[in-house]
């Protein structure tokens, strides 16, 4: 019973010590790599098609609470984006359009 025990240890921990190491070892790759200036295009393309609302929705949102439209007049809005569109770091096209969203729904 003991040797029968001793034995069954042995197997488990060979089984481990073998897992690991194919684990470890391997070299597949689990993904297909993507050439940067691809990513960054479709990413880009990604970001056009958005609208100002949707974007207004995500990027103001991330650092406070995105003010309501109403909460400022046009001219408020234009000088407003210009300040956040460094903060946000976004691009002149996204930041019109979240201007431009804005300015229509106040
Ligand atoms: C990276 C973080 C960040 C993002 C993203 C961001 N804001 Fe801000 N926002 C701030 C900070 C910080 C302040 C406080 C004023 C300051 O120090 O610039 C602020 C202040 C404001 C104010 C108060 C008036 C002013 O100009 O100071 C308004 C309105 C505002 N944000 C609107 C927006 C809108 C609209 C967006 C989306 C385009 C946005 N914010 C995205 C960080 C952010």
């Amino acid at each position: 019973m003991k040797k029968a025990y001793k034995i069954s240890v042995a197997i488990t921990s060979i089984l481990i010590a073998l897992i690991t190491i194919v684990a470890c070892s391997s070299t597949k790759e689990v993904y297909t790599p993507v050439p940067d200036t691809e990513v960054a295009s479709s990413e880009e393309e990604f970001k056009i098609e958005k609208s100002g609302a949707q974007l207004w929705g995500e990027v103001c949102n991330r650092c406070h609470i995105a003010p309501s439209p109403a909460d400022y007049n046009d001219t408020d809005w234009e000088t407003i984006s210009l300040h956040m569109r460094v903060r946000a770091n976004l691009t002149e096209k996204e930041s019109k359009k979240i201007e431009e969203f804005l300015k229509s729904a106040n």
